[in-house]
């Protein structure tokens, strides 16, 4: 079994990105390890230039990533843990799978629609996005690949181009499938929670950053939004808010949601917020310690970065050879 993920390297991580990614990461490189098989992780830095974007912070952006992925549990000794960019697999990759992705499809991207309704100047590397992503994924014979929820219909593509390249040139590619997690899937944010929490989107109040301090955490929670009532009941549809706070304990206690339901229950919110949000400190705390560790030492963080590419060209350069061949190219 081979897993693979990729996470961009912009913005300020948040609870959400932990949530149905870093998390998820963690638990796969677990299952991976139990089935004999093996986890890839990626710090998608190619992807980061397809919205505007500064050198100097995607530069800092992709330490940061990287950083976090060891911080919040990943073991470079266990998985292959890379820079997307240091294999140059993936962009030839991306290249050859253009040949079997529709244009139509890629125009019904709802990711390529939000972002590029929010942008003056649409590139064309938004719009092939989606191409790019499905590489990552096939490069690696991926099997189960862990996101959230806002990527399964990239997931769905990755599947569809696989399937397509095989059909036409004979079966090369592993066909994976996504793998989301049962609760915090979909983390909202504090202050809109009919909306995704992200940092380029909504009110920032509501969004909770991995690297925020302990006390802006919990006056995040303090002041998230509920609604009118008083009980604390997952319901998405008539709680958004509540239901997504339940989310988050579930998530930052291990708890499932009904035993956070219940053990709440006739509580009122503001002890629940509270208690929330220092689940959450609790949570986020020894991750930021081991943070702040990995990025004081920038040459060792190098070094790691160098020995996960040289392991990952070593599984994805062979699936490219193949994806050559098959394809009719003359290798000499
Ligand atoms: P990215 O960098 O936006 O997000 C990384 C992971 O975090 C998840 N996520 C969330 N989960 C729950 N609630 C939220 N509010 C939330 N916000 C983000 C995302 O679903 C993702 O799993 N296109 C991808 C990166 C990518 C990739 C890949 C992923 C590129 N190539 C190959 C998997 C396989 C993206 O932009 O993720």
């Amino acid at each position: 079994m081979r897993v693979f993920s990729g996470i961009r390297a912009s913005g300020d991580k948040t609870l959400g990105n932990y949530s149905g990614g870093f998390r998820q990461y963690v638990r796969t490189q677990e299952e991976a390890a139990a089935a004999g098989g093996e986890a890839v992780f990626c710090v998608v830095d190619m992807h980061s230039i397809t919205t505007p974007f500064e050198p100097e912070v995607l530069r800092e952006s992709t330490l940061s990533v990287f950083a976090w992925l060891i911080a919040t549990g990943l073991d470079p000794d266990r998985s292959i843990v890379f820079v997307q960019s240091h294999v140059p697999a993936h962009s030839e990759g991306a290249w050859l799978l253009g040949a079997v992705t529709a244009f139509g499809e890629l125009r019904r991207m709802t990711q390529f629609k939000e972002r590029a309704d929010e942008q003056d100047f649409v590139s064309a590397g938004l719009f092939t996005y989606p191409v790019l992503m499905a590489a990552d994924i096939l490069l690696y014979d991926t099997d189960v690949v862990p996101v959230g929820d806002d990527q399964r219909q990239h997931v769905e593509l990755t599947r569809d181009i696989a399937e397509r390249f095989n059909q036409r040139f004979g079966e090369t590619l592993v066909v994976p499938r996504g793998v989301y997690p049962e609760e915090g899937a979909r983390v909202k944010n504090l202050q809109e929670p009919d909306r995704l929490m992200s940092t380029t989107r909504g009110a920032p109040q509501g969004v909770v950053r991995m690297i925020d301090e302990p006390d802006v955490i919990r006056k995040k929670f303090k002041t998230a939004v509920t609604d009118s009532g008083r009980e604390v009941k997952h319901d998405p549809q008539e709680k958004a808010g509540v239901s997504n706070l339940i989310e988050i304990m579930a998530v930052a206690t291990g708890a499932s949601i009904a035993e956070v339901e219940s053990r709440y229950d006739g509580a009122g919110y503001g002890q629940f917020k509270e208690d929330v949000g220092e689940a959450v400190v609790t949570l986020l705390t020894p991750f930021r310690e081991r943070y702040d560790e990995l990025r004081s030492d920038e040459g060792a963080l190098l070094g790691l970065m160098k020995r996960g590419a040289e392991n990952a060209a070593g599984v994805a350069n062979p699936t490219l050879d193949r994806m050559y061949e098959r394809m009719g190219f003359v290798r000499a």
